[in-house]
C-alpha cells in the first residue's frame, strides 16, 4: 500500500488570527511556487482555535489544498463544560484533522490515557481524523526501552475505535519535543515498526497498512530526508519549525 505522506504543523499557542491569514497565504505561495505535489504529500496547519475560522475562510475563498485541523476537542459533545471545545463545532469549521494526546495535553494538562481514548472517541464521532500522539519521556525509555510506553498508549488510546476508523499515529518522543535533538531515523523506525503492530492487532491489515504514522520531535528540513526514507514513517509533525514558512515548506518537499 502506497500511503500519502502527511507533514503536520502544529503551531502550538502560536500566531493570532490576523497573523494566521498572512501565514497561510505565505505558505499557500511558497508551495505554489515549488510546484508541490498535494497527491503525494499532503500538508496540514493546526493553529489555535481561535485562528480556525480564518485559516477556514481563507483556504475554501482561495481554493487552498492546504489541510487543517485542531490542537485538542473535548471529549464531551455539548454542555456545561466551560472553555471546552466541541468535535461538533470542529467538524463545522471543515476541520479534517484533530490532535489528541500531545504530549503537553499529557503532561500539562493531566490527560490520561483513559482521556485520551475519549477524545478519539468524540474526535470519530464528528467525522474527525484524531493525530493521535504517544511517546515515551527520556526515563520511560532508560526504564521501559523504547517502544513499551509508545505502545501501551497507542493500544489505550484505540480501546473504543473500531477497525473502519480513518486515524493518525504520531510518535513524538518527549525527549526530541522542542529540545533540538531529535530521534535517530533507525530510533523512530523501530517505534513505528511496533506501532504498526499494534495497528494490525487491534484494527486489522487493511487499516494497518493505510494508517499514516508520523514522527515528530525536533523536525527540521536538515533531517526530515532521513526520516522519510523509513518504511513505517508516513510523515513529520512538526512544532518550532512549522512557524517558518520557507523551512516547513521545504520539509514538505523533504530537502
Ligand atoms: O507537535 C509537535 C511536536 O511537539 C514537535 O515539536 O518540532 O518543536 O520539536 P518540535
Amino acid at each position: 500500500v502506497k500511503r500519502t505522506a502527511l507533514i503536520a504543523g502544529n503551531w502550538k499557542m502560536n500566531l493570532d488570527h490576523l497573523q494566521s491569514i498572512a501565514f497561510v497565504q505565505k505558505l499557500a505561495w511558497s508551495l505554489g511556487d515549488a510546484k508541490h505535489d498535494f497527491t503525494t504529500v499532503d500538508v496540514a496547519v493546526f493553529p489555535p482555535f481561535t485562528d480556525l475560522r480564518s485559516v477556514q475562510t481563507l483556504i475554501s475563498a482561495d481554493k487552498l489544498l492546504l489541510t487543517f485541523g485542531a490542537q485538542d476537542l473535548s471529549e464531551h459533545d455539548s454542555g456545561a463544560y466551560t472553555g471546552e471545545i466541541s468535535g461538533a463545532f470542529l467538524s463545522q469549521l471543515e476541520c479534517r484533522y484533530v490532535i489528541i494526546g500531545h504530549s503537553e495535553r499529557r503532561t500539562l494538562h493531566g490527560e490520561t490515557d483513559e482521556v485520551v481514548a475519549a477524545k478519539v472517541a468524540a474526535a470519530l464521532r464528528h467525522g474527525l481524523t484524531p493525530v493521535i500522539c504517544v511517546g515515551e519521556t527520556a526515563d520511560d525509555l532508560e526504564t521501559h526501552g523504547p517502544s513499551a510506553v509508545p505502545v501501551a498508549q497507542l493500544r489505550a488510546a484505540l480501546e473504543t475505535v473500531t477497525s473502519a476508523a480513518d486515524i493518525v499515529v504520531a510518535y513524538e518522543p518527549v525527549w526530541a519535543i522542542g529540545s533540538g535533538q531529535a530521534a535517530t531515523p533507525q530510533q523512530a523506525e523501530q517505534v513505528a515498526a511496533a506501532l504498526r503492530a499494534v495497528l494490525t492487532e487491534t484494527l486489522g491489515d487493511d487499516v494497518a497498512a493505510k494508517t499514516r504514522i508520523l514522527y515528530g520531535g525536533s523536525v527540521k528540513s536538515g533531517n526530515i530526508a532521513g526520516f522519510m526514507r523509513e518504511p513505517n514513517i508516513d510523515g513529520a509533525l512538526v512544532g518550532g519549525a512549522s512557524l517558518d514558512v520557507a523551512e516547513f515548506s521545504s520539509i514538505a518537499r523533504f530537502e
